[in-house]
Parts: structure tokens; sequence; C-alpha cells
């Protein structure tokens, strides 16, 4: 039986054409072997089947009929390798649900305030509904703010040059008041915030109802309970007919305000150059009293030394340890913690 020459090219074409599409849109390997075997099987497959129907072509019409099935095997052939290549790319890329750009981003971890800064704001938020605003003054003093106007003589164990951080400044000595700084005055870091008192009452007269914060230097060696730098709040009142029971309430106020709980205080007696009486300020936390710091009546010679009349006006001053405060309530053991900047310490607060 001979084959007319055009039927075995249009079977050629169809088979072009419907390998072209299966090989083509094979979505994955199992599907791309059917459609292989299907069309390109070597003993079965379509054009396999097609090659030996070349045979009953007529012999002239062979050459012509041989070129267009060489053809055809060339466009499937290349058809599987490219559907080869496309899955193997699919497998390679990433699984999962495309990219959508409309999601929202992974969210930044945020910081937040050092536990100290935290600790000082909510004390300024607690004093401030007490009255007092927010007094500052410089870390680095002279003499006469950090000691001479707070009653501090020269010869006080606390102006020992050891027990201070003087600035090394040009010819500046601690206690030779002709030193050689402009003025003559040797510069230190002050060793506590009572230096604002000072600062707050010479720019203005009384009443005063003033808090500062800050930081205080002292040449300490660190431990759980020391460092070299540490913070203080100092408050200030000093108006008419003010009197310890005064200051006793208001401590006992602040106190229960910051532990948000009733807190009985205690008064030590003690001695502050800057306060008479001086007391010092316990606090009862749980069955023990915790010292908190140092309070008392400010001394008449310091209203004097900033031209208040201490006929006139009294009045009280407190100082307290901000990381006292801080690491008494959330159960932190060494103040050191506090300067390490480890977050996995800072984080908890
Ligand atoms: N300035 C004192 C200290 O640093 C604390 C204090 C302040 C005491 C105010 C009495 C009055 O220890």
């Amino acid at each position: 039986m001979i084959v007319a020459l055009a039927d075995f090219l249009h079977e050629l074409d169809e088979l072009a054409a419907a390998g072209g599409a299966v090989l083509g849109g094979a979505a994955d390997q199992a599907a791309l072997e059917t459609a292989r075997v299907e069309f390109l099987g070597a003993k079965s497959g379509r054009l396999k089947t097609l090659q030996k129907g070349l045979g009953s072509v007529a012999g002239s019409d062979k050459p012509a009929a041989g070129k267009r099935f060489n053809e055809v095997k060339q466009l499937l052939e290349a058809a599987l390798a490219n559907a080869q290549s496309r899955l193997a790319s699919a497998d390679a890329a990433p699984s999962g649900p495309p990219l959508d750009p409309t999601q929202p981003g992974p969210r930044p971890t945020l910081g937040h305030l050092h536990p100290l800064t935290q600790t000082i704001e909510e004390l300024k938020e607690i004093m401030g509904r007490l009255g007092f605003t927010v007094a500052d003054g410089p870390e680095i003093e002279d003499e006469r703010h950090n000691f001479e106007a707070l009653n501090i003589p020269a010869d006080h164990p606390a102006r020992d040059p050891l027990e201070n951080f003087f600035l090394a400044t040009a010819g500046a000595t601690a206690g030779s008041p002709d030193a050689g700084l402009p003025g003559g005055r040797p510069l230190l870091l002050r060793s506590q915030t009572s230096t604002v008192q000072i600062r707050v009452m010479e720019q203005q007269p009384p009443p005063v109802r003033i808090i500062a914060l800050g930081r205080v230097y002292r040449p300490d060696t660190a431990d759980a309970t020391h460092y070299p730098m540490f913070h203080q709040i100092e408050g200030l009142l000093v108006d008419r007919h003010v009197t310890m029971a005064d200051l006793k309430s208001m401590l006992r106020l602040f106190a229960a305000s910051y532990l948000g709980r009733e807190v009985h205080i205690r008064f030590r007696p003690s001695f502050f150059p800057f306060t008479e009486p001086s007391v010092e300020v316990d606090m009862s936390w749980g069955d023990r009293w915790i010292e908190m710091g140092g309070a008392g009546m400010v001394d008449p010679n310091v209203l004097r030394a900033v031209g208040y009349d201490p006929e006139q006006v009294t009045g009280f001053a407190f100082g307290l340890g901000v990381e006292r405060v801080c690491a008494r309530r959330h159960g932190v053991a060494d103040i050191r913690e506090f300067y390490k900047n480890d977050v996995r310490f800072l984080h908890q607060f």
C-alpha cells in the first residue's frame, strides 16, 4: 500500500502541533514523562509509528517525506528539552505562595526608655502632682555650689580631693581659692544634686518648691550597691511655716505613690551640714526597712548664703538615690546591671 506524500506530511504536521502543545503544557514531571512516552517513546511512540509509515511513501517522495520527518522529530525533541528545563527551574524556585507586596512587612523591634529613665520620669510625674516643678543644674560644678553655700566647711571630709572628681583644669587645685582657673575656681563633677538647691534659690525669692534629678559622681569602687556615677532625686521646699511634719508626710505620699500602696516612713537622726535637724529616711519594705536617702530642715546658714531670711521662711530638703528605688521596686540585686547596656537585662523593663 502506497501512502500519498500529502497525507504523510499532513500527519506529520498534526503530530508536530499536538506534540508541541502537550509537551509544552506539561504541568509537572509525571505529565511530561507521559507525554514523552506518547510522542517520542522508542517502541510505540506516535513519532515511531509514523516512522514506520515512511516505508509506505513512494520512492520518489521519500527524500521530501524523510526531510519533513526529521524536522518534526527535532521539533518534538526541542519541545521536550524546553519542558524539562522549565520544570527543573520551577523546582528550584522557592515553594510557597508567591510574594504579596501588599502584606505588612516584618515589625521592627522597638526599643524603650532605660529603666532608670523610666524611674526618673515617674518620680517627676509624682512630684509634679505634689506641686513640685523640675529644676536643673550643671554636672560640672564649682565649690560654692557643691560645698560652701551648702554649709560644708573647707576642712570637711566630704571636700577631700580623694572623695571627689576634681577636674584637672590648669593650675586649679581643690581648696585653693586663688588657683589658676578664670576666677580661680576649681571645678568638680558634682557629688550631690543639693547643688541645685543653691542654684534655684540664688535665682528666685521664696517660696520654692522644686525637684532636681540627675547624675552625681563619687570615686567609689563599683560593687552591687555603689558606682562612681549614680542618680539622685533632690527635693526642696521653702516657704513660711514649713515643718518636719510636712517633710515626713510628703515623703510618705511620695513613696506610696511610687510603690502604689501604703508605705511607712521612718526617720533616723543623722547629720548633713546643710540640714538641721538631719535624718536618714527609711521606707518599709515587706518586713524590712530600706534606706532611701537623706533629708532634713534647711540649715539657716544655707538660707542666709542665698540671701533668704531664716526668720521669715523655713524649708525642708531631701535627696534619694534613683538606682536604689528602681532596684528595690524591680528586685534588681546589683546596680551595675543598669550600666552594662545588656539588652537581655534592659528589655525586661
Ligand atoms: N545630698 C545628700 C547626699 O548626697 C542627701 C541630702 C539631700 C540630705 C538633701 C539632706 C537633704 O547624701
